[in-house]
């Protein structure tokens, strides 16, 4: 979530006339390269792990994060997406929110970013994230991306969401669990830790990645592949008794990017291009 909005299209005309992207760092938002280098980490390893299930990102704004998730899906998955684009918010708080950083949003321009980058449109819920346990079954998500409203009411929900939605051994992340501009994220998170069972693997000065599954394995096998990275500090934390990993990647080298389909849209693979 921004705290202002300079570096984005201040009108809806401005939107749509934005030329489309040749890559990643075209699309408009908010997806550091430590992040991207963390979310290939955790998919990357589902994957090399053929741990079964699906993606859920809550709050895609223009698509920058989604982009790159979708290069992860496997045959027979599904992505879906929750945000509200351009339908009123639910409540006054987060109609604020909405109006004060993201007034220009259209599911149009996000829809287009992404057709950019993947043949399919993932599975789209054009609603609040509040209602995504009707969209989205049981247990069935592998890694959950929570980055839709930031204030603490949402987010508490969206994390009740997400501990339903996942798979035993699943990701979440969450966005700004830290900023200063957005404290209900951090007592949200924080909270969840100390109440419900989800365990902290990383941070990084933007996202919290966590589990309610086993994960000792997971946060053992980071730090080994974290120590053979020479852009990209970690050392070691304990929160609430959790041991957990925090990350400093302002130098962070980003990870491979997701291809742009060409321009007729023939022949090229929406898939991130190292894994072909
Ligand atoms: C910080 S942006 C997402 C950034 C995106 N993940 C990226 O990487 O660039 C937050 C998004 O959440 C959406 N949003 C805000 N409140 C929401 C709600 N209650 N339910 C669903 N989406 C919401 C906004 O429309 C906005 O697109």
């Amino acid at each position: 979530m921004p705290e202002a909005s300079a570096s984005v299209p201040t009108s809806a005309q401005e939107l749509d006339e934005l030329p489309r992207p040749t890559g990643l760092s075209d699309v408009k938002g908010w997806f550091h390269p430590a992040d991207q280098v963390l979310f290939d980490w955790f998919l990357s390893r589902q994957l090399s792990r053929e741990e079964p299930g699906d993606l859920l990102e809550l709050g895609a704004y223009l698509g920058k994060s989604a982009i790159f998730m979708g290069g992860y899906l496997r045959p027979g998955e599904t992505f879906t997406v929750c945000d509200l684009f351009d339908s009123p918010a639910p409540d006054d708080a987060n109609s604020k929110e909405m109006n004060r950083s993201y007034a220009t949003l259209t599911r149009r321009a996000f829809e287009a970013n992404y057709r950019s980058f993947h043949e399919r449109l993932p599975a789209i819920v054009q609603a609040p994230s509040s209602g995504i346990t009707s969209h989205v079954r049981p247990e069935s998500c592998r890694f959950v991306h929570i980055d839709a409203s930031h204030l603490f009411e949402h987010v508490h929900a969206d994390i009740a969401a997400a501990r339903r939605l996942l798979t035993p051994g699943g990701v979440v992340v969450l966005d700004d669990f830290r900023a200063e501009h957005c404290p209900g994220v951090a007592a949200a998170t924080w909270g969840a830790v100390a109440t419900t069972g989800l365990k902290p693997l990383c941070i990084t000065a933007t996202k919290f990645y966590g589990t309610w599954g086993a994960y000792h394995d997971a946060r053992e096998a980071l730090g080994v592949f974290l120590a053979g990275r020479g852009d990209m500090w970690h050392g070691a934390e304990e929160v609430a008794g959790h041991p957990m990993i925090r990350i400093s990647g302002a130098k962070a080298v980003q990870p491979a990017q997701p291809v742009v389909r060409s321009p007729k849209g023939r022949g090229l693979a929406s898939l991130l291009g190292r894994r072909g």
